[in-house]
């Protein structure tokens, strides 16, 4: 069924970019569009982003600053370019246990044949699950890690909840999202590549410009820092902060579990 079947004026309603779908046909449809656009995803990152993505992804696990010692979760970790790094980070042998855990199986299917690729047999677990609810015992995690993923979830308080729970007490959250709120002057220009040149790199690449249509939409319907980091203190959590990256382009959360 395509996305325009499931539109719906309803008051449940929920966002799927600029859409509103019923809130129980959102989590299908976002699976759906990783579903389909696994096998060409991190190219599609690459291109989309000039390379950009990297450094963003670099900045957030400097931040982490993961020791051996630590067990983190890679929640909606996709094809696994967050758990590479924290391996890399610690070295191949420098302990750590990461599971990396994401709703569609294309996505995990293609994050696992690329750690075989490199060669990496042991110290991260791969999972499908959701976010909204995690299949982990309660203070299971020291860190907890989210990157471009929650504005795709149906509820972002649920699975805050769910990050909240699965932490032990002062364990570590760490989200790297898009963020709406672009500098001025440079929103025009970024607005115009947005709705533009990415749904055509999408269907140039990826063959699907309805799944980049999406995924820029969604973008623009995340909350804006100062919100989301209330958001994250109403879950439960201290000490929050953030950073702006790329002026504004994306923003980097981080708070700690009372
Ligand atoms: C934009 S990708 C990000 C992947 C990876 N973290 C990265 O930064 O490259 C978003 C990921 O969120 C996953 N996802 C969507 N809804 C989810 C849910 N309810 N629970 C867990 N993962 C979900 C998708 O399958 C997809 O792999």
């Amino acid at each position: 069924m395509s996305t325009e079947d499931k539109e719906t004026d309803d008051a449940e309603a929920v966002d799927f970019g600029f859409k509103r779908v019923a809130a129980e046909a959102k989590a299908g449809l976002v699976r759906g569009v990783f579903e389909r656009v696994a096998r060409r995803y991190d190219v599609m990152n690459d291109v989309m982003s000039g390379g950009i993505h990297r450094v963003w992804k670099r900045e957030m696990v400097e931040w982490l600053r993961p020791t051996p010692a630590m067990t983190i979760v890679d929640v909606a970790g996709g094809t696994g370019d967050i758990a590479f790094r924290i391996r890399d980070r610690l070295g191949a042998d420098g302990g750590g246990h990461i599971v990396v855990c994401d709703a569609s199986q294309n996505m995990v299917e293609a994050g696992r044949d690329r750690a075989y690729d490199r060669g990496i047999l042991k110290g991260i677990e791969w999972l499908v699950g959701d976010a909204e609810r995690l299949p982990f015992k309660a203070r299971s995690f020291d860190a907890y890690t989210i990157a471009f993923g929650i504005r795709n979830l149906t509820r972002i308080e649920a699975a805050l909840g769910e990050a909240a729970r699965v932490l032990g007490p002062g364990g570590r959250f760490l989200c790297l999202e898009f963020s709406p709120d672009v500098m001025p002057g440079l929103d025009k220009l970024y607005d115009l590549y947005s709705f533009a040149v990415i749904p055509m790199m999408g269907a140039a690449i990826a063959k699907d410009a309805g799944s980049y249509r999406y995924l820029v939409e969604s973008i623009r319907r995340f909350p804006h820092p100062e919100r989301f980091a209330g958001m994250i203190r109403d879950a439960g959590f201290a000490g929050v902060s953030y950073r702006r990256l790329s002026g504004g382009i994306a923003a980097l959360h981080s708070a700690y579990r009372v």
